[in-house]
Protein backbone atom coordinates (compact mmCIF):
# COMPACT_ATOMS: atom_id res chain seq x y z
CA UNK A 1 0.00 0.00 0.00
CA UNK A 2 1.11 3.86 -0.57
CA UNK A 3 1.26 5.29 2.78
CA UNK A 4 2.07 8.64 3.89
CA UNK A 5 5.80 9.03 5.75
CA UNK A 6 7.26 10.83 8.46
CA UNK A 7 10.61 12.37 7.54
CA UNK A 8 12.41 13.73 10.81
CA UNK A 9 15.84 14.28 8.72
CA UNK A 10 15.57 18.14 9.25
CA UNK A 11 15.55 17.54 13.35
CA UNK A 12 18.45 16.15 13.74
CA UNK A 13 19.98 19.60 15.40
CA UNK A 14 17.51 19.40 17.36
CA UNK A 15 15.77 16.43 18.63
CA UNK A 16 18.77 14.00 19.71
CA UNK A 17 18.35 10.14 19.68
CA UNK A 18 18.76 10.47 23.58
CA UNK A 19 15.74 13.16 23.62
CA UNK A 20 13.77 10.84 21.45
CA UNK A 21 14.63 7.95 23.55
CA UNK A 22 13.92 9.05 26.57
CA UNK A 23 10.49 10.55 26.05
CA UNK A 24 8.94 7.20 24.46
CA UNK A 25 7.93 5.77 27.32
CA UNK A 26 5.58 7.99 28.30
CA UNK A 27 4.41 8.13 24.65
CA UNK A 28 3.75 4.62 25.07
CA UNK A 29 2.31 4.86 28.11
CA UNK A 30 -0.65 7.69 26.67
CA UNK A 31 -0.94 5.47 23.72
CA UNK A 32 -1.86 2.49 26.10
CA UNK A 33 -4.26 5.27 27.99
CA UNK A 34 -5.88 5.97 24.33
CA UNK A 35 -6.52 2.38 23.43
CA UNK A 36 -7.04 1.35 26.88
CA UNK A 37 -9.66 3.76 26.92
CA UNK A 38 -8.63 4.87 30.60
CA UNK A 39 -8.00 8.63 30.48
CA UNK A 40 -10.21 11.55 30.95
CA UNK A 41 -12.42 12.16 28.32
CA UNK A 42 -12.64 8.14 28.01
CA UNK A 43 -16.28 8.56 27.07
CA UNK A 44 -15.34 10.44 23.62
CA UNK A 45 -13.25 7.29 22.62
CA UNK A 46 -15.68 5.65 19.32
CA UNK A 47 -13.50 7.29 16.60
CA UNK A 48 -10.37 4.81 17.68
CA UNK A 49 -12.84 2.14 15.91
CA UNK A 50 -14.78 4.29 13.59
CA UNK A 51 -13.16 3.05 10.35
CA UNK A 52 -13.22 -0.50 11.05
CA UNK A 53 -17.18 -0.30 13.18
CA UNK A 54 -18.77 2.03 10.98
CA UNK A 55 -21.76 -0.04 9.50
CA UNK A 56 -22.36 -0.74 6.27
CA UNK A 57 -25.67 -0.06 5.88
CA UNK A 58 -25.19 3.67 6.58
CA UNK A 59 -22.20 3.91 4.42
CA UNK A 60 -24.18 2.05 1.43
CA UNK A 61 -27.00 4.93 2.98
CA UNK A 62 -25.07 7.88 1.98
CA UNK A 63 -23.54 6.70 -0.72
CA UNK A 64 -27.42 6.13 -2.55
CA UNK A 65 -28.34 9.64 -1.28
CA UNK A 66 -25.08 10.86 -3.15
CA UNK A 67 -26.34 9.17 -5.90
CA UNK A 68 -29.23 10.94 -5.67
CA UNK A 69 -28.04 14.27 -5.85
CA UNK A 70 -25.99 13.80 -8.79
CA UNK A 71 -27.37 16.28 -11.32
CA UNK A 72 -30.49 17.00 -9.23
CA UNK A 73 -28.97 19.50 -6.97
CA UNK A 74 -26.42 22.42 -8.26
CA UNK A 75 -25.37 23.42 -4.81
CA UNK A 76 -25.46 21.41 -1.52
CA UNK A 77 -25.61 24.23 1.54
CA UNK A 78 -23.15 22.03 4.67
CA UNK A 79 -24.08 24.12 8.00
CA UNK A 80 -22.13 23.44 10.21
CA UNK A 81 -18.87 25.04 12.62
CA UNK A 82 -15.98 24.07 14.20
CA UNK A 83 -15.53 19.99 14.29
CA UNK A 84 -19.11 19.64 12.33
CA UNK A 85 -17.91 20.90 9.02
CA UNK A 86 -14.37 21.08 9.07
CA UNK A 87 -13.56 17.82 7.97
CA UNK A 88 -15.86 17.89 5.39
CA UNK A 89 -14.17 20.76 4.04
CA UNK A 90 -11.02 19.62 4.42
CA UNK A 91 -11.48 16.79 2.54
CA UNK A 92 -13.34 18.47 -0.38
CA UNK A 93 -11.61 20.96 -0.85
CA UNK A 94 -8.18 18.48 -1.17
CA UNK A 95 -9.79 16.63 -3.50
CA UNK A 96 -11.41 19.45 -5.66
CA UNK A 97 -10.64 22.17 -8.21
CA UNK A 98 -9.57 25.40 -7.05
CA UNK A 99 -11.91 26.69 -9.71
CA UNK A 100 -14.82 24.34 -8.96
CA UNK A 101 -17.52 27.06 -8.82
CA UNK A 102 -16.95 27.52 -12.50
CA UNK A 103 -15.63 24.63 -13.88
CA UNK A 104 -18.47 22.12 -11.79
CA UNK A 105 -20.20 19.17 -13.54
CA UNK A 106 -23.19 17.07 -12.41
CA UNK A 107 -22.33 17.07 -8.37
CA UNK A 108 -23.66 19.59 -6.24
CA UNK A 109 -21.30 22.26 -5.33
CA UNK A 110 -20.84 22.49 -1.89
CA UNK A 111 -21.00 25.91 0.31
CA UNK A 112 -20.87 26.01 3.99
CA UNK A 113 -23.11 27.93 6.75
CA UNK A 114 -23.53 28.14 10.22
CA UNK A 115 -20.12 28.60 10.26
CA UNK A 116 -20.27 32.64 10.77
CA UNK A 117 -22.76 35.20 12.20
CA UNK A 118 -21.95 37.45 9.71
CA UNK A 119 -24.73 39.25 7.92
CA UNK A 120 -23.06 39.94 5.03
CA UNK A 121 -22.21 35.90 4.42
CA UNK A 122 -25.87 35.59 4.71
CA UNK A 123 -27.29 38.30 2.45
CA UNK A 124 -24.58 37.14 -0.08
CA UNK A 125 -25.72 32.93 0.07
CA UNK A 126 -29.11 33.56 0.05
CA UNK A 127 -28.46 35.73 -3.08
CA UNK A 128 -27.39 32.34 -4.38
CA UNK A 129 -29.66 30.31 -3.30
CA UNK A 130 -32.53 32.48 -4.60
CA UNK A 131 -30.42 31.45 -8.09
CA UNK A 132 -29.44 28.14 -7.50
CA UNK A 133 -31.21 24.68 -7.00
CA UNK A 134 -30.29 23.33 -3.71
CA UNK A 135 -30.11 20.71 -0.71
CA UNK A 136 -29.45 21.30 2.61
CA UNK A 137 -27.11 19.08 5.34
CA UNK A 138 -27.22 20.35 8.82
CA UNK A 139 -24.77 19.00 11.12
CA UNK A 140 -25.19 19.55 15.05
CA UNK A 141 -23.93 17.15 17.90
CA UNK A 142 -25.54 19.41 20.13
CA UNK A 143 -28.15 20.36 18.00
CA UNK A 144 -28.14 24.06 20.22
CA UNK A 145 -25.22 25.69 18.92
CA UNK A 146 -26.00 29.45 17.73
CA UNK A 147 -24.34 29.57 14.50
CA UNK A 148 -25.37 26.64 13.06
CA UNK A 149 -28.89 27.22 14.31
CA UNK A 150 -29.44 30.67 13.25
CA UNK A 151 -28.49 29.82 9.83
CA UNK A 152 -30.72 26.77 9.55
CA UNK A 153 -33.73 28.49 10.26
CA UNK A 154 -32.63 31.15 7.62
CA UNK A 155 -31.74 28.83 4.75
CA UNK A 156 -34.74 26.37 6.31
CA UNK A 157 -37.37 29.41 5.76
CA UNK A 158 -35.91 29.99 2.60
CA UNK A 159 -35.68 26.36 1.53
CA UNK A 160 -39.85 25.90 2.52
CA UNK A 161 -40.99 29.19 0.46
CA UNK A 162 -38.64 28.52 -2.57
CA UNK A 163 -39.71 24.78 -2.71
CA UNK A 164 -42.92 24.35 -0.53
CA UNK A 165 -42.98 22.57 2.88
CA UNK A 166 -43.14 19.06 1.27
CA UNK A 167 -40.70 19.71 -1.06
CA UNK A 168 -38.47 21.19 0.96
CA UNK A 169 -38.38 17.76 3.67
CA UNK A 170 -36.89 16.02 1.23
CA UNK A 171 -33.91 18.16 0.45
CA UNK A 172 -33.00 18.51 4.24
CA UNK A 173 -30.62 15.96 5.89
CA UNK A 174 -29.86 16.36 9.48
CA UNK A 175 -27.04 15.00 11.34
CA UNK A 176 -27.36 15.19 15.10
CA UNK A 177 -27.61 12.96 18.36
CA UNK A 178 -29.98 9.90 18.75
CA UNK A 179 -32.00 11.46 21.18
CA UNK A 180 -31.68 14.63 22.01
CA UNK A 181 -31.08 18.38 21.23
CA UNK A 182 -33.02 21.20 19.17
CA UNK A 183 -32.31 19.85 16.12
CA UNK A 184 -32.88 16.21 16.77
CA UNK A 185 -36.42 17.59 18.11
CA UNK A 186 -36.67 19.40 14.43
CA UNK A 187 -36.29 16.40 12.41
CA UNK A 188 -38.15 14.23 14.31
CA UNK A 189 -40.96 16.48 14.02
CA UNK A 190 -40.39 17.04 10.04
CA UNK A 191 -39.31 13.70 8.82
CA UNK A 192 -36.14 15.10 7.59
CA UNK A 193 -33.56 12.27 6.40
CA UNK A 194 -31.61 12.04 9.68
CA UNK A 195 -27.99 10.83 10.47
CA UNK A 196 -26.87 9.73 14.41
CA UNK A 197 -23.74 10.97 15.09
CA UNK A 198 -22.48 7.95 17.63
CA UNK A 199 -22.25 9.27 21.55
CA UNK A 200 -18.75 8.74 22.22
CA UNK A 201 -17.31 10.28 19.24
CA UNK A 202 -16.68 14.10 19.38
CA UNK A 203 -17.42 17.20 16.85
CA UNK A 204 -13.44 17.35 15.88
CA UNK A 205 -13.60 13.75 15.61
CA UNK A 206 -16.08 12.85 13.69
CA UNK A 207 -15.29 13.28 9.97
CA UNK A 208 -15.38 9.44 9.95
CA UNK A 209 -18.70 9.38 10.74
CA UNK A 210 -21.80 11.16 8.61
CA UNK A 211 -20.27 14.18 9.66
CA UNK A 212 -18.07 13.91 6.97
CA UNK A 213 -19.32 11.52 4.62
CA UNK A 214 -22.36 12.41 3.92
CA UNK A 215 -21.30 16.23 2.50
CA UNK A 216 -18.11 14.50 0.89
CA UNK A 217 -20.06 11.89 -0.45
CA UNK A 218 -22.79 14.02 -2.40
CA UNK A 219 -19.74 16.23 -3.50
CA UNK A 220 -18.45 13.08 -5.81
CA UNK A 221 -15.65 11.80 -3.66
CA UNK A 222 -14.90 8.18 -2.65
CA UNK A 223 -15.89 7.61 0.97
CA UNK A 224 -15.12 3.78 0.65
CA UNK A 225 -11.61 5.07 0.30
CA UNK A 226 -11.05 7.65 2.68
CA UNK A 227 -12.29 5.01 5.09
CA UNK A 228 -10.08 2.42 3.75
CA UNK A 229 -6.99 4.52 4.11
CA UNK A 230 -8.27 5.26 7.83
CA UNK A 231 -8.34 1.36 8.43
CA UNK A 232 -4.44 0.90 7.26
CA UNK A 233 -3.33 3.61 9.43
CA UNK A 234 -5.84 2.48 12.55
CA UNK A 235 -3.75 -0.50 12.13
CA UNK A 236 -0.27 0.84 12.33
CA UNK A 237 -1.51 3.23 15.33
CA UNK A 238 -3.20 0.56 17.32
CA UNK A 239 -0.34 -2.34 15.74
CA UNK A 240 3.37 -0.88 17.45
CA UNK A 241 4.77 0.73 19.82
CA UNK A 242 7.69 1.63 17.68
CA UNK A 243 8.03 4.54 16.37
CA UNK A 244 9.69 3.71 13.85
CA UNK A 245 6.92 1.61 12.51
CA UNK A 246 4.27 4.04 14.33
CA UNK A 247 4.22 7.13 12.28
CA UNK A 248 1.51 8.94 15.15
CA UNK A 249 3.75 7.47 17.85
CA UNK A 250 6.69 9.30 16.77
CA UNK A 251 4.53 12.35 16.01
CA UNK A 252 3.54 12.83 19.20
CA UNK A 253 7.16 12.36 20.71
CA UNK A 254 8.78 14.77 18.67
CA UNK A 255 5.86 17.09 19.31
CA UNK A 256 6.43 17.38 22.94
CA UNK A 257 9.85 17.19 22.93
CA UNK A 258 10.13 20.21 21.00
CA UNK A 259 7.46 21.43 23.12
CA UNK A 260 9.54 21.40 25.92
CA UNK A 261 12.67 22.99 24.46
CA UNK A 262 10.40 25.76 24.60
CA UNK A 263 8.72 25.68 21.22
CA UNK A 264 5.61 26.72 21.51
CA UNK A 265 4.20 26.86 18.76
CA UNK A 266 3.88 24.37 15.25
CA UNK A 267 2.87 25.89 12.08
CA UNK A 268 1.90 23.53 9.48
CA UNK A 269 2.75 24.09 5.91
CA UNK A 270 1.58 23.05 2.27
CA UNK A 271 3.06 23.88 -0.96
CA UNK A 272 -0.22 23.06 -2.62
CA UNK A 273 -3.21 25.34 -1.93
CA UNK A 274 -5.71 22.68 -2.44
CA UNK A 275 -4.41 21.76 1.58
CA UNK A 276 -5.66 25.09 3.47
CA UNK A 277 -8.47 23.30 4.32
CA UNK A 278 -6.26 20.27 5.61
CA UNK A 279 -4.73 23.07 7.85
CA UNK A 280 -7.74 24.46 9.08
CA UNK A 281 -9.24 21.05 10.22
CA UNK A 282 -6.02 20.47 11.84
CA UNK A 283 -5.69 23.46 13.70
CA UNK A 284 -9.54 23.11 15.31
CA UNK A 285 -8.53 19.37 16.13
CA UNK A 286 -5.05 20.20 18.04
CA UNK A 287 -6.53 23.43 19.26
CA UNK A 288 -9.22 22.55 20.49
CA UNK A 289 -7.86 19.01 21.97
CA UNK A 290 -4.89 20.57 23.44
CA UNK A 291 -4.95 24.51 24.40
CA UNK A 292 -6.35 24.13 28.07
CA UNK A 293 -5.11 23.97 31.61
CA UNK A 294 -2.14 26.90 30.50
CA UNK A 295 -0.96 24.07 28.51
CA UNK A 296 -0.80 23.39 24.84
CA UNK A 297 1.01 23.81 21.44
CA UNK A 298 -0.22 26.71 19.51
CA UNK A 299 -1.24 25.53 16.06
CA UNK A 300 -0.92 27.68 13.17
CA UNK A 301 -0.53 27.00 9.34
CA UNK A 302 1.03 28.48 6.52
CA UNK A 303 0.13 28.03 2.41
CA UNK A 304 3.86 28.39 0.70
CA UNK A 305 4.91 29.35 -1.33
CA UNK A 306 2.59 32.38 -1.38
CA UNK A 307 3.39 32.57 2.23
CA UNK A 308 6.99 32.84 2.19
CA UNK A 309 6.44 36.77 0.60
CA UNK A 310 4.48 37.68 3.40
CA UNK A 311 5.64 35.26 6.79
CA UNK A 312 8.58 33.75 5.69
CA UNK A 313 10.34 37.01 6.78
CA UNK A 314 9.22 36.02 10.29
CA UNK A 315 9.69 32.49 10.47
CA UNK A 316 13.54 32.80 9.00
CA UNK A 317 14.69 35.84 11.47
CA UNK A 318 11.74 36.57 14.06
CA UNK A 319 11.29 35.18 17.71
CA UNK A 320 12.37 31.84 17.66
CA UNK A 321 9.07 30.07 19.02
CA UNK A 322 8.15 28.19 16.63
CA UNK A 323 8.68 24.31 14.61
CA UNK A 324 7.11 23.69 11.12
CA UNK A 325 5.79 20.52 9.82
CA UNK A 326 5.54 20.17 6.26
CA UNK A 327 2.83 18.55 4.63
CA UNK A 328 4.97 17.16 0.89
CA UNK A 329 3.21 16.25 -1.52
CA UNK A 330 5.14 13.54 -3.96
CA UNK A 331 3.00 13.13 -6.79
CA UNK A 332 0.49 15.64 -8.76
CA UNK A 333 -2.53 15.16 -10.04
CA UNK A 334 -2.34 16.48 -13.05
CA UNK A 335 0.90 17.66 -15.18
CA UNK A 336 2.13 21.64 -16.38
CA UNK A 337 5.34 22.59 -17.61
CA UNK A 338 7.15 26.04 -18.65
CA UNK A 339 7.07 26.59 -22.19
CA UNK A 340 9.92 26.98 -24.64
CA UNK A 341 10.65 30.52 -25.58
CA UNK A 342 13.95 31.19 -27.71
CA UNK A 343 14.04 34.95 -26.63
CA UNK A 344 14.09 34.01 -23.21
CA UNK A 345 13.88 37.71 -22.17
CA UNK A 346 12.37 36.24 -18.87
CA UNK A 347 15.51 34.13 -18.17
CA UNK A 348 13.41 30.75 -17.25
CA UNK A 349 15.14 28.95 -20.11
CA UNK A 350 17.10 26.87 -17.13
CA UNK A 351 13.84 25.47 -16.53
CA UNK A 352 12.82 23.65 -19.18
CA UNK A 353 12.42 20.34 -18.89
CA UNK A 354 11.34 20.59 -15.18
CA UNK A 355 7.76 19.87 -14.24
CA UNK A 356 5.84 22.44 -11.99
CA UNK A 357 6.18 19.95 -9.36
CA UNK A 358 10.13 19.26 -9.72
CA UNK A 359 10.33 23.45 -9.42
CA UNK A 360 8.26 23.33 -6.14
CA UNK A 361 10.17 20.58 -4.68
CA UNK A 362 13.10 22.97 -5.19
CA UNK A 363 11.49 26.12 -3.52
CA UNK A 364 10.17 23.09 -0.40
CA UNK A 365 13.84 21.57 0.54
CA UNK A 366 14.87 24.98 0.11
CA UNK A 367 12.68 26.69 2.14
CA UNK A 368 13.03 23.39 4.77
CA UNK A 369 17.18 24.33 4.58
CA UNK A 370 17.03 27.70 4.90
CA UNK A 371 14.38 27.78 7.79
CA UNK A 372 16.25 24.50 9.88
CA UNK A 373 19.79 26.55 9.35
CA UNK A 374 17.97 29.66 10.58
CA UNK A 375 17.41 27.78 14.37
CA UNK A 376 13.86 26.14 12.55
CA UNK A 377 12.71 22.47 13.10
CA UNK A 378 11.29 20.62 10.52
CA UNK A 379 9.38 18.09 10.35
CA UNK A 380 8.03 16.53 6.63
CA UNK A 381 5.13 14.62 6.28
CA UNK A 382 5.02 12.66 2.42
CA UNK A 383 2.31 11.85 0.87
CA UNK A 384 2.18 10.27 -1.96
CA UNK A 385 -0.41 12.20 -3.76
CA UNK A 386 -3.50 13.52 -2.51
CA UNK A 387 -6.65 11.12 -3.10
CA UNK A 388 -9.32 9.51 -1.00
CA UNK A 389 -6.80 7.16 0.61
CA UNK A 390 -3.75 9.50 1.45
CA UNK A 391 -6.66 11.65 3.08
CA UNK A 392 -7.77 9.03 5.16
CA UNK A 393 -4.49 7.83 6.00
CA UNK A 394 -3.85 11.04 6.72
CA UNK A 395 -6.51 12.13 8.67
CA UNK A 396 -6.76 9.05 10.85
CA UNK A 397 -2.51 9.56 11.54
CA UNK A 398 -3.58 13.53 12.99
CA UNK A 399 -6.49 12.21 15.14
CA UNK A 400 -4.53 9.29 16.85
CA UNK A 401 -1.17 11.47 17.52
CA UNK A 402 -3.55 14.16 18.86
CA UNK A 403 -4.87 11.79 21.68
CA UNK A 404 -1.70 10.20 22.36
CA UNK A 405 0.23 14.02 22.53
CA UNK A 406 -3.17 15.55 24.44
CA UNK A 407 -2.69 12.56 27.18
CA UNK A 408 1.06 13.23 27.34
CA UNK A 409 0.73 17.10 27.56
CA UNK A 410 -1.40 15.98 30.89
CA UNK A 411 -4.70 17.33 29.38
CA UNK A 412 -8.23 15.76 28.37
CA UNK A 413 -8.11 15.99 24.76
CA UNK A 414 -11.60 15.28 24.34
CA UNK A 415 -12.90 18.22 26.10
CA UNK A 416 -13.47 22.21 25.10
CA UNK A 417 -14.76 23.65 28.40
CA UNK A 418 -12.87 27.00 27.27
CA UNK A 419 -15.53 27.54 24.55
CA UNK A 420 -18.56 28.19 26.66
CA UNK A 421 -16.61 31.38 27.96
CA UNK A 422 -17.69 33.53 25.06
CA UNK A 423 -21.04 31.80 24.48
CA UNK A 424 -22.24 32.83 28.16
CA UNK A 425 -21.63 36.44 27.38
CA UNK A 426 -22.84 36.74 24.20
CA UNK A 427 -26.51 35.03 25.76
CA UNK A 428 -26.24 37.51 28.50
CA UNK A 429 -25.92 40.69 26.46
CA UNK A 430 -28.60 39.02 23.65
CA UNK A 431 -30.72 38.58 26.90
CA UNK A 432 -31.50 34.95 26.08
CA UNK A 433 -33.69 33.75 28.50
CA UNK A 434 -32.30 32.02 31.80
CA UNK A 435 -28.69 33.22 31.14
CA UNK A 436 -27.76 35.55 34.24
O1 LIG B 1 -14.93 19.67 18.15
C1 LIG B 1 -15.90 20.05 18.77
O2 LIG B 1 -16.45 19.38 19.65
C2 LIG B 1 -16.53 21.39 18.45
O3 LIG B 1 -15.73 22.09 17.54
C3 LIG B 1 -17.89 21.20 17.86
O4 LIG B 1 -17.80 20.40 16.71
C4 LIG B 1 -18.53 22.53 17.51
O5 LIG B 1 -18.54 23.35 18.64
C5 LIG B 1 -19.95 22.33 17.00
O6 LIG B 1 -20.72 21.69 17.95
P1 LIG B 1 -22.09 21.02 17.58
O7 LIG B 1 -21.84 19.92 16.61
O8 LIG B 1 -22.64 20.51 18.87
O9 LIG B 1 -22.96 22.10 16.97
Amino acid sequence: MQKITLHTEHLQDFVPHEALNGIMPEMVAAKRTLTGKSGRGNDFLGWIDLPKELPKEIVDDIKGEAERARGRYRLLVVIGIGGSYLGARAVIEALQSEFAPLTRGDRPYVVYAGHTLSEDYYCQLMQLLEKEDYAVAVISKSGTTTEPAVAFRMVKAHLEKKYGKEEAKSRIYAITDARKGALHDIALQEGYHTYVIPDNVGGRFSVLTPVGLLPIAMAGYDIDKLLEGAREMRELCLGSDDPEKNPALLYAAVRNVLYRQGRKVEILENFVPNLKYVSEWWKQLYGESEGKEGKGILPHSLSFTTDLHSMGQYVQDGERLMFETVLSVAQPQGHASIPADEQNLDGLNYLLGKSLTDINHCAELGTIRAHVAGNVPVLRIELPRVDEHILGQLIYFFEFACGVSGYALGVNPFDQPGVEAYKKNMFQLLGKPGVK
